[in-house]
C-alpha cells in the first residue's frame, strides 16, 4: 500500500513547530556524518527548456530512503501549471518498498521554513521583536511562521517587487498567522524592511543583494535562504564582511552553489577562515552559536535531501497514527 498525502492533509497532521524539530533532527544527522546524500541528479529537459532534479537520501537509523524529485519548468504557468512542481517519494529502509507520495511543494516549503526557524531559534538574540522577509512568493509564507514560530515578535515587515503583491500578501498572512499576534506590516523598499530589524529573511529570486547590508543594525540576525546558484547573491559584501558569524545548512552545498558566499570568497574578502560551521553542529553544542548580544550573526542555506527525508518521515508516521490520507494498492 501507497500512503498518498496532499497539502491539506499534512497541514493537519504537521505543525511548524513539528517541522521545526524535524529540521533540526537532519542538520544534526548530516552534520554527524549519519546520512547519505548522493549528489542529486540534474536532467535536463531542452525539449520543453525544463529541468527535472532527483534528490535522493538514506538516514540508517530511521531505515528511511528517499527522493524529492522537483522540476524547473519555466513554461509552465502559461498553461496554467506551476513552474516548480515536486513530489516526494518515502521508501521503507528496511524492504526498499515505496510506503508514501507526498505533496513535495508544501513539504518543500514547510522544511525550507522550519530550516531557517533552526537558525534563528538558534542564533538570533532571544529579545529580538522586529523582523524583515524580502520577497512575497511561493516560499515566503512558511519562511514568515518560522520567525513567528520561534521569537515572539511584535512587528514583521514584509517587501517585494511589486508593491500591490505585497500588501494583499501581508492581508492574507495577518488573518493566516493571527494567533501569533504580530503586525505584518508591507512596506516599498527593503531600506525601510531592514531599518531597525532584530531578523531579516531574504528568500528571492533576485540575482542580485536585495538589501543594503550597511543599514543593519548591531545584534542583528540574518538569514539567507534564496540564492542557490555560484553567480547569483541576495546578500552583499557588506553585510557578510560584517557578520560576526557565518553558519551553513551544509558546508558542502553553500561552498559548491552559494553566489552569496563563493563570491567574495573568490575575491578574497572573506576566507574559510570566517566561516563558523553548520548549524547542526550549534544545535549539539559542539561549537557555539552567537557570542554576544552585539553580534551580527548570518546562516545561508542552499538545502539538502536529508531535510525532505526526516519531515517526509515524521509526517508519514503522523499521519498513518492517525489515519490520514489515502492508501491506494498500486
Ligand atoms: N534554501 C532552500 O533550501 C530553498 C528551498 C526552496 C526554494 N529556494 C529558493 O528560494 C527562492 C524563492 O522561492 P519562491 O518559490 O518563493 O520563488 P517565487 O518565484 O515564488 O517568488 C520569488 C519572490 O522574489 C521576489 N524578488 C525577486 N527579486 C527581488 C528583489 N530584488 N527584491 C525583493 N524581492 C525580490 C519576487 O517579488 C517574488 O516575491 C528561489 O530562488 C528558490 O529556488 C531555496
Amino acid at each position: 500500500m501507497v500512503l498518498v498525502l496532499t497539502r491539506e492533509d499534512i497541514k493537519r497532521v504537521f505543525s511548524m513547530k513539528d517541522a521545526i524539530d524535524a529540521a533540526k533532527e537532519a542538520l544534526v544527522i548530516y552534520s554527524e556524518g549519519k546520512s547519505e546524500v548522493p549528489l542529486r541528479v540534474n536532467l535536463d529537459i531542452p525539449k520543453h527548456g525544463g529541468q527535472s532534479l532527483f534528490m535522493p537520501a538514506y538516514i540508517e537509523d530511521l531505515e528511511a530512503v528517499g527522493v524529492k524529485i522537483i522540476s524547473i519548468f519555466p513554461g509552465n504557468p502559461q498553461l496554467g501549471k506551476p513552474s516548480a512542481p515536486a513530489q516526494m517519494v518515502l521508501l521503507d529502509g528496511r524492504t526498499g518498498e515505496v510506503t508514501a507520495i507526498i505533496n513535495g511543494t508544501y513539504l518543500t516549503q514547510l522544511r525550507t521554513g522550519a530550516v531557517q526557524g533552526a537558525a534563528t531559534e538558534a542564533l538570533a538574540r532571544k529579545d529580538a521583536k522586529v523582523a524583515a522577509l524580502i520577497g512575497t512568493g511561493g516560499q515566503a509564507a512558511t519562511q514568515l511562521e518560522a520567525m513567528l514560530c520561534v521569537r515572539d515578535l511584535k512587528e514583521v515587515r514584509v517587501v517585494g517587487r511589486d508593491f500591490e503583491k505585497t500588501k494583499a500578501f501581508a492581508r492574507e498572512m495577518q488573518g493566516q498567522l493571527a494567533a501569533y499576534n504580530a503586525d505584518i506590516v508591507p512596506v516599498e523598499r527593503s531600506e525601510q524592511a531592514v531599518d531597525g530589524a532584530d531578523i531579516i529573511t531574504t528568500v528571492t529570486t533576485s540575482r542580485v543583494p536585495t538589501f543594503d547590508g550597511e543599514l543593519v543594525k548591531e545584534g542583528a540576525h540574518v538569514n539567507g535562504i534564496g540564492t542557490y546558484t555560484p553567480d547569483a547573491r541576495e546578500l552583499d559584501e557588506a553585510i557578510i564582511t560584517r557578520a560576526d558569524g557565518i553558519f551553513f545548512d551544509t558546508k558542502e552545498g553553500v561552498l559548491e552553489e552559494a553566489g552569496d558566499i563563493i563570491i567574495p570568497l573568490k575575491k578574497g574578502i572573506i576566507s574559510e577562515k570566517d566561516f563558523n560551521g553548520e548549524l547542526g553542529r550549534v544545535i549539539t553544542g559542539k561549537i557555539p552559536g552567537r557570542l554576544k548580544d552585539s553580534d551580527i550573526t548570518l546562516f545561508k542555506c542552499v538545502g539538502m535531501a536529508a531535510l525532505d527525508l526526516v519531515a517526509a518521515h515524521r509526517v508519514y508516521n503522523k499521519a498513518m497514527e492517525k489515519g490520514i490520507g489515502k492508501q491506494l494498492e498500486i
